[in-house]
């Protein structure tokens, strides 16, 4: 627990210490943008920066989203994991927690998302800053199926 938490400050410094910080090999950075298009990505990148807005994984074969590091990235907006390997296990935990606005799950391996999937994804619990037991939250725009 205590090696969890120094992990977590380690990166949260890191992420603070330098404008560039990390970007995810194969992936181009910008401002506040990670854009990891057509890469063929078969895992979730790592390192991505904590303060990135806009992820784009369009086109790769990711084939699952870590819920734990997707609660990382709380100032995220902006999703796109269109043409992946998503599966219907995704894990949508992460829902609760980011500020998501926009999500494109469109060509994957979903048979289906509804609304009702998010509607228990849980209601903002990550302490600071965000109110916990509001009216669950969801994102405003979500594409699914097949286009
Ligand atoms: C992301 O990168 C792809 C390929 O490099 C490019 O076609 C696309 O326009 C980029 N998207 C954004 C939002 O910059
Ligand atoms: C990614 O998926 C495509 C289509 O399913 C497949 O043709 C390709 O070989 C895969 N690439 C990797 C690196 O797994
Ligand atoms: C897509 O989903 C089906 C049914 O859940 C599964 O059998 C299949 O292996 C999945 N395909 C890929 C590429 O993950």
């Amino acid at each position: 627990m205590l090696a969890w938490g120094f992990a977590l400050v380690f990166l949260l410094g890191m992420g603070m210490a330098s404008g560039d910080v990390s970007c995810p090999s194969g992936c181009s950075c910008r401002y506040l943008e990670v854009n990891c298009t057509g890469q063929q990505l078969q895992e979730f990148p790592a390192a991505i920066p904590l303060d990135t807005r806009q992820l784009i994984l369009a086109a790769n074969n990711v084939s699952y989203l870590p819920a734990m590091e997707l609660s990382f990235l709380a100032d995220l907006v902006y999703l796109d994991c269109r043409k992946n390997l998503l599966g219907d296990d995704l894990d949508f935990t992460f829902i609760g927690v980011v500020k998501l606005v926009y999500l494109d799950l469109s060509f994957n391996n979903l048979t289906q998302v509804t609304f009702s999937t998010f509607s228990h994804g849980g209601a903002g619990g990550r302490g600071g800053g965000i109110s916990s037991g509001s009216t669950p939250w969801r994102p405003l725009a979500v594409r699914g199926g097949a286009g």
